[in-house]
């Protein structure tokens, strides 16, 4: 279904778009959309924020594929329909995927507005979409020992510095949600290591590892975590940072896919 859609286009590279940062597929040229509910066993995104919907376009003349919008734990969905986009996207030829999602900063270095580059993850999901009998193609013990691609980090860190955005670096704690952490919950995650938390992207680059793609994390920090500033934490509020630093995460997607 996916493949007819795409017709002609080949792409190797992909993009999974967190919640407000749907604006980057917008910078694709001659881009092309198509509704999740429209393919087989995607169902529908359903959080406020999130498009749901695939984009293919082109960057500099080279075919880029988006996933606007993606399915969280938390929502109750399968297993294999979790795991489902990450392999869509290896099926039709994608071998460089980047992740991007909000989080909240737990290093009290990042401030809200601001990225950090994933150095690495927890998961503490508890969970793994693998669970089962190995899928076509993927391997029963995949190796985690470098999810985040090395070579894709160092090429952020140098289109970060040209573009001057500045990029923090760190380990993203993944937790299912949906409820925020609580202080205690902040404290443990840093004496674990974790500087951002999230409720996305460890399972999802974990399918993608088993499916041999590259990968780069890139967060949205889009408040400090739970305890570390006063007030509540709110979802609109989430989103409205995150929508600002939209720009500056597009600029830094669009020079890193440009030469990936
Ligand atoms: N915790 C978990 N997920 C998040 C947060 C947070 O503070 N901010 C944005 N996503």
């Amino acid at each position: 279904m996916v493949r007819t859609w795409l017709a002609a286009e080949r792409p190797d590279l992909g993009v999974v778009l967190g919640s407000g940062m749907g604006g980057f597929a917008t910078r694709l040229s001659g881009e092309r959309r198509l509704d999740f509910a429209a393919i087989p066993g995607f169902g529908e995104a359903r959080i406020p924020g999130h498009a749901g919907e695939l984009v293919i376009g082109r960057l500099g003349g080279r075919p880029v594929l988006c996933q606007s919008g993606r399915f969280h734990a938390y929502e109750g969905h399968p297993p294999a329909q979790l795991a489902l986009p990450i392999r869509v996207m290896a099926s039709v030829g994608v071998t460089t995927l980047c992740l991007t999602n909000a989080a909240g900063g737990i290093d009290p270095r990042l401030e809200p507005g601001g990225l950090m580059l994933l150095t690495d993850h927890l998961n503490l999901t508890f969970r793994n979409l693998l669970a089962g009998p190995v899928a076509a193609g993927e391997t029963r013990f995949p190796d985690l020992s470098a999810p985040y691609h090395a070579g894709l980090r160092a090429l952020a860190r140098e289109v970060a510095a040209e573009r001057r955005i500045p990029l923090a670096e760190g380990v993203y704690a993944g937790l299912t949600g949906p409820s925020y952490e609580t202080p205690a919950e902040i404290r443990m995650l840093a004496r674990a290591g974790a500087a951002a938390v999230g409720m996305s992207t460890v399972l999802e680059v974990i399918v993608a590892r088993a499916c041999g793609l590259r990968c780069l994390g890139v967060s949205v920090i889009a408040n400090r975590a739970a305890g570390l500033a006063s007030g509540r934490l709110d979802h609109a509020e989430v989103l409205a940072i995150t929508r600002a630093a939209e720009s500056r995460l597009s600029d830094l997607l669009e020079g890193v896919l440009g030469r990936a």
